[in-house]
Parts: structure tokens; C-alpha cells; sequence
């Protein structure tokens, strides 16, 4: 039997814009087959990729187009809730990317409506659908017990030569920027996501920021210790070093630790006493393209209005909540 295609509208044709287009070609059902973006030389440059694509006029009128099912968002965060409240206006499902928004207020009347109508709408945090996450949860997620003991902290080191990373150089100017863009925003929030769905909420014990001095641009910088019930968490970032995107992440209980690098596609777990249990992996691009793949068919899910594991909205509130604290938060105690 051939399931039905479901037809998706992208507004923003950057970077990320860019990455979604080239997954969704691959796809079985997911069909995109509207495009804008307020920049007409990302909508041309887009429309000569895929000859297949339409270009709408303006965000309004791809929105109301009939035949879609979901709105997928990848513009910078400023525009994401109003893009999100006419899109619930049209029935789409959405899926946004994240960071959510910076503007809270907008994020929670966004929220009100989602719960009152039931309106389907998910975030893009690709771990959601890694296989390190399912691990993290059959370890330390709530009410489990592992082999590897009760979970005492977590560390978390991120590392990038230079800010934005070589991939992202192409991003307009808001990446660099301290009012929506940095790595905290950016990747950081990655990783917060997939600390607070193992743990719950974690609340900021204290945190130190470095911004350059011309006022504008973003952190270079972080330092930062959060805890979630028991669990205390060490972070630090940093603009700097020889590696373009370095990430480390590691659960340390109090008979092993688990640790994973490179977008959760390195896993190994060790007993306390150094012994291997499993890992290191050796198939990271095969661990990426699966949680991407399992990623869009979650997204099938969230449009058939059946049970998924993406982050809705109101999770990733609690995530920019936790990385904004972080980056309001200046303290001299370290
Ligand atoms: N999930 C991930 O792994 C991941 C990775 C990279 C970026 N992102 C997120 O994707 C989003 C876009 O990032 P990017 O790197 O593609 O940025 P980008 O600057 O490369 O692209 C943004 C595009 O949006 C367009 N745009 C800006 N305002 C708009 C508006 N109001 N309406 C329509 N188009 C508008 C710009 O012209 C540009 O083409 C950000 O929220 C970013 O954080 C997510």
C-alpha cells in the first residue's frame, strides 16, 4: 500500500533551510513543495536546486496555500512564534527550529494556544531521535536503575575554532550576534535539551560569561554549573582551540560512566574500575543518519496526529530558560 505524500512549506532557505531540503529529497513521504524566504536570492538560488519546488510570495500566502500539511521553520529565531500562530491559523502541524524564540512572553501565549486547541507543534533538537539519548534514559532516566550506578554529575565540554562553525560561515549576521545568536544558543542548547529530558529541569547554581567588548557580538565563553535534583552539571564552552566542533559530554555514576563526543555518535561505557562495557562506537555516520532518518518519520507522526518523540514546545522553553539564565547570570565566585 503507498502512504499518502504529505506536503511541506519552508520558510528560510539558509543554511539549515538548505540541510532540511536535501534530507526531505530523500524521503519517502515528506514532499516539499513551497518555499520563501525574505531574502529572493535564497528563494532563486533554491528554485535552481529543485526545479520541482514553487516559490511563494510572501510567509502569509505559502501559510494559507492550499494542500499543505506542516510548516517546517528554519528563519533565525526572531520570527519563529509569529510564523508558528499563523501556521496553527492554517491547521499546519509545525516544525520549528530551535533555539524556540528569545522572546518568552510570545513563546508562552504560543504554548496557551497549543494546549487549549491541541494544535501539533515540534522543535528541531536532532538528538531527540539519537540512539545516545535512548541510552541516557534506559540509564538515568527517571525511576531506572543501571548497572552503572546512580548518576552523581554530568560534564559537558564544547569547543569550536571559530564562531560560526566553517559549515554555518554562510549565516546571516544574527549568529554571531549576542541578541539571538553564540554557541550557547546555538549547540549548547543541544545538549540542554538532552540533559533536561533525561533529568528534568535543571536549575543555574552559577555561571560566568566572556563577551568580546564591542557590546554586540556573542560569548567567546561559559562556564557554568547547573543542577538537576541531586545531579550536579559542569559546563564549559569556549570559542578557541584547534577543533571545529568539539562536543563531550559525560554521565559519570557512581559505578561507571557513560561518555559520548561528537553529537552523541561516540558512546562508551566504562565500570568505575576503567573496564570497557561496550564502545567506543565506530559507526558515527551510520548512528547520524539513522537518528535523522527516525527524525523524519517522527515528523510523519506529528502530522498524522499520532504518538512522537520529538520536543514539543513548551520543552523547549524550558531549554532556552535554562541557556538564557546561564547567559544572564554573571557571577565572580569561580
Ligand atoms: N537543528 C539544528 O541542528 C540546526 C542547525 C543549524 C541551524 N539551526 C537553526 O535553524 C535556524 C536557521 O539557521 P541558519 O543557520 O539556516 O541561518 P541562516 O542565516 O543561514 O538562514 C536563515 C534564513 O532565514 C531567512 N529569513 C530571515 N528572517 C526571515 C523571515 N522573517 N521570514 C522568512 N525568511 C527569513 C534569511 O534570509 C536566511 O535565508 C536557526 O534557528 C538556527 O538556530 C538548527
Amino acid at each position: 500500500m503507498t502512504l499518502p505524500q504529505l506536503n511541506i512549506g519552508v520558510i528560510g532557505l539558509g543554511v539549515m533551510g538548505q540541510r532540511m531540503l536535501a534530507r526531505l529529497a530523500a524521503h519517502a513521504r515528506l514532499n516539499p513543495v513551497l518555499v520563501w524566504d525574505a531574502n529572493p536570492a535564497a528563494i532563486a538560488q533554491t528554485l535552481q536546486q529543485y526545479p520541482a519546488l514553487q516559490a511563494a510570495t510572501s510567509a502569509a500566502q505559502l501559510i494559507a496555500a492550499p494542500g499543505l500539511h506542516s510548516l517546517y521553520i528554519a528563519t533565525p529565531p526572531a520570527p519563529h512564534m509569529a510564523l508558528s500562530e499563523l501556521a496553527f491559523d492554517a491547521g499546519l502541524a509545525v516544525f520549528c527550529e530551535k533555539p524556540l524564540t528569545v522572546d518568552f512572553e510570545a513563546a508562552r501565549r504560543c504554548i496557551d494556544r497549543i494546549e487549549a486547541r491541541g494544535h501539533r507543534a515540534a522543535v528541531n533538537f536532532a538528538l531527540a531521535s539519537s540512539p545516545g539519548l535512548a541510552l541516557l534514559q534506559q540509564h538515568f532516566g527517571s525511576g531506572r536503575a543501571s548497572e552503572l550506578g546512580s548518576l552523581q554529575t554530568v560534564e559537558l565540554a564544547l569547543a569550536f575554532a571559530a564562531w560560526p562553525r566553517p559549515w554555518q560561515a554562510g549565516a546571516g549576521a544574527w549568529l554571531s550576534e549576542r541578541i539571538e545568536g553564540g554557541f550557547s544558543r546555538e549547540v549548547l542548547s543541544h545538549f540542554i535539551f538532552a540533559l533536561q529530558r533525561v533529568l528534568g529541569p535543571a536549575t543555574l547554581v552559577r555561571s560566568q560569561v566572556d563577551y568580546p567588548s564591542d557590546g554586540h557580538r556573542a560569548e567567546t565563553g561559559l562556564q557554568a554549573e547547573l543542577q538537576a535534583g541531586s545531579v550536579k552539571i559542569h559546563i564549559q564552552g569556549l570559542v578557541g582551540g584547534a577543533q571545529a566542533d568539539h562536543n563531550a559530554m559525560r554521565w559519570c555514576a557512581d559505578a561507571g560512566e557513560i561518555s559520548m563526543s561528537e553529537w552523541f555518535s561516540r558512546i562508551e561505557q566504562r565500570r568505575a574500575d576503567g573496564q570497557l562495557l561496550a564502545g567506543p562506537t565506530n559507526d558515527a555516520s551510520e548512528l547520524r543518519q539513522a537518528g535523522q532518518l527516525d527524525q523524519l518519520d517522527q515528523w510523519v507522526a506529528l502530522i498524522e496526529g499520532r504518538p512522537h518523540g520529538l520536543p514539543g514546545y513548551t520543552e523547549a522553553l524550558a531549554v532556552q530558560q535554562t541557556i538564557e539564565a546561564m547567559l544572564q547570570t554573571r557571577s565572580n565566585s569561580w
